[in-house]
């Protein structure tokens, strides 16, 4: 895939976080790094250097091309550690919570990605909307058919996006049209790993859906796989909601509580994401610490379902990572900014106000190292991937007035992450290419 690309060099504000700048409102020293006119030289799709435009300038070799983004902002690609690309048709669906809502709104809505056409098409649009929010990463639930997966792995690997992704294992408690054999589906997962784990920059995700709709030997054969091939991350979901707990403790009364299904099974590793873990208590917190897993915080799926609200700052005096991600289709917004207004929301409930710097780390950095790719993605730093999301401080009227009237960049990221929605993402480069431009002129 490693085609040539021409040298660039993006001008303009930049913003990147070089570690986790803390909970409060200023940033750890040596934490992040603004450069008011700065400048990213892309090379073959990496970032060759990050200096002030001054600097790079004079380095430059003639001919290589300038885009002048001197009245944006550009962060590094958005990341989002959990969403269902199979769900985008059943956003905001009425009035239920999490388990009605998935028999009457999700499993319908999952049967059609059986036809490939159905899922060629949703793939393609899901990553268009994607790249809108300037996400430019995602580990992502598709169906429990295989067609799905393949539909979505060759869609992004067409943009040369860095994806991970997954087959939906479930054996149970769910349509036929949707339920695998128990170990076919293993089987399937296996072939989809080959084809497609490592390849350029795609990654295969373990994905049995939740322990309710999984047996035993299901679990155990996917524990199984993960033994074997430690290098494959695994998701799922985690104590979202009371009568989601209830059930598990009913299914697996040999179990000590709904975390203790996944720890017979093999589950809880470093490359485990648990979508939700909003209902836990300080041991299942420590436990999944010590497995280095990380809790997926989907702060707009919790609200819209009514699922709970989840303590960030519980997990993080556990050392319990956190990531941040959408959940679309139980998440109201696929973007980024929707989904720190949803955190900040979720927080102010707690007592637990997010900043801008905190915001803005969790949805680059912090999601990158929560998925081992923070030597790869995330940061806007020599060596590193050339994903880039250019923000526009002046996208609609409101915001450039709100941003007028800031006077640090505190204030003015804050203010951006409040504020923010699609309309703020001005273009988005992935792998050096421009992915995605707001104001491209109709063909
Ligand atoms: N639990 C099991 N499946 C799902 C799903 O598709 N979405 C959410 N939010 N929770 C789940
Ligand atoms: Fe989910």
């Amino acid at each position: 895939m490693t085609m040539k690309n021409h040298q660039r060099l993006l001008r303009g504000p930049l913003f990147t976080c070089l570690d986790d700048p803390g909970e409060d409102a200023v940033p750890l020293t040596g934490t992040t790094r603004y450069l008011e006119d700065g400048a990213i030289w892309i090379v073959d799709g990496h970032i060759h250097a990050v200096e002030p435009f001054d600097v790079l300038a004079d380095r430059l070799p003639a001919g290589v091309e300038i885009v002048d983004y001197r009245d944006k902002l550009m962060m590094p690609g958005f990341i989002d550690s959990h969403v269902h690309y199979v769900q985008l048709d059943i956003m905001a669906s009425y009035g239920r919570e999490l388990l009605d809502w998935l028999n009457d709104y999700t499993f319908p809505a999952e049967c059609r990605f059986a036809d490939a056409g159905h899922a060629q098409a949703g793939a393609e649009r899901f990553l268009d909307e994607m790249l809108r929010v300037g996400t430019t990463t995602a580990q992502v639930f598709c169906s429990s058919h295989p067609v799905s997966v393949d539909s979505f792995f060759a869609a992004a690997q067409r943009r040369q996006l860095r994806m991970i992704a997954g087959k939906v294992l479930m054996d149970r408690h769910a349509p036929d049209a949707l339920t695998d054999d128990t170990l076919g589906g293993v089987r399937d997962s296996e072939r989809l790993i080959a084809d497609w784990h490592g390849r350029d920059r795609l990654a295969y995700t373990l994905t049995p859906r939740f322990a309710p709709t999984s047996t035993r030997e299901q679990l155990d054969a996917v524990g199984g796989v993960l033994r074997n091939a430690p290098d494959l991350y695994l998701q799922t979901h985690l104590s979202e909601n009371r009568g989601e707990i209830a059930w598990v403790a009913e299914l697996f009364p040999e179990t000590r509580d709904y975390l203790d299904v996944y720890e017979r099974h093999g589950l809880v590793g470093p490359r485990s994401t648990f979508a939700h873990g909003i209902h836990l208590d300080e041991g299942q917190r420590r436990r999944l610490a010590q497995g280095g897993a990380n809790i997926a915080f989907c702060p707009t799926s919790n609200l819209f379902l009514g699922s709970g609200l989840m303590d960030r700052l519980a997990c993080r005096d556990a050392g319990l990572a956190t990531s941040l991600a959408s959940d679309v289709g139980g998440g109201t917004s696929l973007s980024g900014l929707g989904t720190l207004q949803g955190a900040y929301q979720v927080g102010a409930l707690l007592g637990q106000p997010l900043t801008g710097w905190q915001g803005f780390y969790r949805l680059t950095l912090g999601n990158a190292r929560a998925l081992h790719l923070d030597d790869k993605i995330g940061c806007l730093q020599q060596g590193f991937e050339a994903d880039i999301a250019v923000l526009d401080p002046e996208s609609t009227p409101l915001m450039a007035r709100r941003l007028s009237q800031a006077t640090t960049l505190s204030e003015r990221l804050f203010a951006l992450m409040m504020l923010g929605d699609d309309r703020t993402v001005a273009a988005t480069w992935a792998n050096g290419r421009l992915a995605h431009q707001r104001d491209a002129a109709a063909a």
